[in-house]
């Protein structure tokens, strides 16, 4: 009798699973037809912009300001994204002396120029975690002493041109009306039930679930060996680009960093100190463009789609050198903490475009006039 019960209870398994395993291909074969059907080009190559789309940025800004009073550090008020910091380091990033007319605008537009710029890599989590655990890994980069007008009015900010980036080349929503319910449901802490907002299934957002998972993966050995992607588009010129930043130690004397403890909580910070200050050994990178051809589906107004490098594949347009360097001092740790970067500090030349990045215009500054209030910060 037991052994019949036995029987019958594998065949139903085994059932089970073969079934489950045809509904699964089944749907992955229907989405992938979907997908390749719905981002076919072409695009266009102008922003769109969504009548409505104002209305939500107030409401963002005050979800991330409850999301920073959330994650309070003791009395300090963080960022509300990428809030643990390992480390600030001084820059130079040098146009490339061969450059292609074409590609010559706004700080690109002299080959062999060097700027100093301060770069901040972070942790993605509104909360500073232990660095083992998933998540996204940021970049943003100051240039200093940039001449020209720029786009947000800030005195403050007069001679700055910013780069923001991680290291995901995807956005986990596609627009604003999107991120608006996506970051609500968040901060009141549903993570997976915000790309659920409805029991109607046209309301789930199950391909940017799976890129929000993949956003959050295992930290690199170093920061200084994962590709920081601008994501959203931007202007270069008359162009529309997506810019990155690889590693591209190729240009830097051979350096083998020893293998690092990742049980330590900070050990991307020690990364850091290890070649930078202790081996004295530089890092480099290169800075890369993008070109939008609107012929394809690279749109502007949805940056959960990467464009296709088969079509238009980067260019290398700057390199970047982060000398060896001493960075670790609480003074330069309190000076990183209170700076402000924005992909809006910017020549004109370097727009932001895309619903994502107007949206980033207001609730950056709006974030971190706040902070900064909040800790009465000296140096911004
Ligand atoms: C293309 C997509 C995005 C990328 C690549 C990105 C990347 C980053 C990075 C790297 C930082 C840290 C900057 C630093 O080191 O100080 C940051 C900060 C921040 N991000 Fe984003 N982000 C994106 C989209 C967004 C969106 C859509 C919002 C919300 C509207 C947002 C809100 C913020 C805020 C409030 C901060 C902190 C600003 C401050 O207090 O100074 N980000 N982001």
């Amino acid at each position: 009798m037991l052994k019949k019960l036995w029987l019958w209870l594998g065949r139903w398994l085994a059932k089970l699973t073969l079934t489950l395993v045809v509904v699964a291909g089944l749907g992955w074969g229907l989405g992938t037809a979907y997908y390749s059907w719905k981002f076919s080009g072409p695009v266009s190559s102008e922003e769109q912009i969504p009548l409505d789309e104002d209305r939500y940025t107030q409401t963002i800004i005050e979800d991330a300001i409850r999301v920073v009073e959330q994650h309070r550090d003791n009395t300090r008020v963080l960022r509300d994204a990428h809030a643990k910091a390992h480390g600030c380091l001084k820059a130079e990033v040098s146009v490339l002396q061969d450059l292609a007319p074409d590609l010559r605008h706004g700080v690109l537009q002299e080959p062999g120029k060097t700027w100093q710029a301060w770069v901040r890599l972070s942790n993605g989590n509104a909360y500073p975690q232990f660095d083992r655990a998933r998540d996204a890994r940021g970049m943003a980069i100051k240039l200093l002493d940039v001449p020209g007008t720029k786009l947000l009015a800030s005195p403050q900010h007069a001679n700055e041109q910013d780069f923001v980036m991680f290291n995901h080349p995807a956005f986990f929503v596609r627009d604003v009306a999107e991120y608006q319910s996506n970051f609500a449901a968040q901060a009141d802490g549903k993570k997976v039930l915000a790309f659920f907002p409805s029991w109607d299934p046209r309301s789930w957002e199950v391909r940017h679930l799976i890129i929000a998972l993949k956003t959050l993966s295992p930290a690199p050995q170093t920061p200084v060996q994962t590709t920081y992607n601008s994501i959203a588009p931007f202007k270069l010129g008359p162009h529309n680009i997506k810019y990155r930043v690889i590693p591209a130690a190729e240009n830097c004397p051979n350096y083998s960093l020893p293998a690092p403890n990742t049980d330590l909580p900070n050990f991307l910070r020690s990364s850091l100190y290890q070649q930078l200050s202790l081996d004295r050994s530089p890092a480099c990178f290169a800075l890369q463009v993008q070109k939008q051809n609107p012929q394809y589906y690279m749109p502007i107004e949805d940056p959960s789609v990467e464009w296709d490098e088969s079509i238009s594949p980067f260019q290398t347009v700057a390199l970047i050198t982060l000398p060896a360097q001493d960075f670790d001092s609480s003074e330069q740790n309190l000076f990183c903490d209170n700076l402000a970067f924005n992909p809006w500090h910017a020549l004109p030349e370097h727009r932001p475009i895309g619903g994502i990045n107007r949206l980033r215009k207001a609730v950056y500054q709006a974030v971190s006039i706040y902070r900064q209030e909040r800790n009465q910060a000296q140096t911004q």
